[in-house]
């Protein structure tokens, strides 16, 4: 398989240029708040999602004249939805972390109400960021456009929430501390980290008009992978190092988490991670090439080392 570190770098920066070219201006008696939602946005990050969601797209045919003027906000929306998780899920009541990105967490920076805020500002204003693309599609008169945005606003909410990652985030909590059978861990990890890269390749292919039975399969790509991530992410937080993953290393152990390590072990996780993987990656071959940069961004979920 081709390598395609640089393209991933280059994806990345270009996502990362697209979440700041839209957060809020810097003004008015509120800036602090805008000051903490842009430095949890601008601190970096693997902008897998975003990544994942343009390239969902790319590969469902989706028209070039659609990326500026729907793909490029939901790729900013869903690249503020996933840092407010971050943001709230490092907070004292949650995992309690200091470190994210090789940075001072948000609380750690601005204080633990502002922590709180960042977040909550981050969510609604990822719903307005979303909105532009209602905006654009009604200015340009394209009605299939239009149509697309408001399939692509459903599964973004529905993803985001209750049913969602924040569902996984309340059982995770909620049961910390406790064991967890492989069941429960497994409806956790669905929530907390598949839901939103299911969202992202879903969104893609929805914005691109990808009919129902291709969504579906992409929402189950996007399960087994992002399942496959948050193994990786466990297996990282035993074996990795500050400097590499820019977050605390046994941040899980010292909350006395059951994580997929802890309940199966380093080598069944690695051999389970690597499966979901190639079974997404099986999936995937009716979108693309076995050789293309989704399918190697696919693999990337289980290879990366950050
Ligand atoms: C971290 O996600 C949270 C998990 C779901 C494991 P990422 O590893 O994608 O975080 P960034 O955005 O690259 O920092
Ligand atoms: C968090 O999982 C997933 C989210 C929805 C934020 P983790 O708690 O393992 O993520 P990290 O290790 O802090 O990035
Ligand atoms: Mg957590
Ligand atoms: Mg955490
Ligand atoms: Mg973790």
């Amino acid at each position: 398989m081709s390598d395609y570190s640089e393209k991933l770098k280059a994806s990345a920066e270009e996502a990362g240029r697209i979440a700041a070219d839209y957060l809020p201006e810097n003004k008015g008696l509120a800036a602090e708040l805008m000051e903490s939602m842009a430095y949890s946005v601008n601190n970096g990050g693997k902008r897998l999602r975003p990544v994942l969601l343009l390239e969902s797209f790319r590969a469902c045919g989706g028209e070039k004249e659609l990326e500026k003027m729907l793909v490029e906000p939901y790729m900013a929306a869903l690249e503020y939805i996933h840092s407010y998780s971050l943001v709230h899920d490092d907070l004292p009541e949650m995992d309690n972390d200091m470190y994210r990105r090789g940075k001072l967490t948000t609380h750690a920076k601005f204080g633990h109400a502002q922590g709180v805020l960042a977040g909550d500002g981050l969510l609604n204003y990822a719903y307005e960021t979303a909105g532009k693309a209602f905006q654009n599609a009604m200015a340009s008169g394209n009605e299939t456009a239009l149509r697309r945005t408001i399939g692509a606003f459903n599964v973004l909410t529905n993803k985001a929430g209750a049913y969602g990652m924040v569902g996984g985030q309340s059982v995770d909590v909620a049961l910390t501390g406790k064991s967890i059978d492989a069941p429960t861990l497994e409806y956790i990890y669905e929530n907390k980290t598949s839901a939103l890269i299911e969202a992202a390749l879903m969104i893609g292919g929805i914005l691109a008009g990808a009919d129902e039975e291709r969504i579906a399969l992409l929402e189950k790509i996007g399960s087994a992978c992002g399942r496959a991530f948050q193994i990786k992410d466990d297996i990282l937080d035993e074996t990795g190092t500050l400097e590499e993953i820019g977050k605390p290393v046994h941040s899980d152990l010292n909350n006395n988490k059951t994580t997929y390590v802890t309940l199966f072990g380093l080598e069944k996780a690695r051999e389970d991670a690597e499966n979901l993987c190639l079974r997404a990656e099986k999936m995937l071959g009716s979108f693309c090439s076995s050789d293309s940069f989704l399918s190697w961004l696919i693999a990337y979920m289980t290879k990366r080392v950050k």
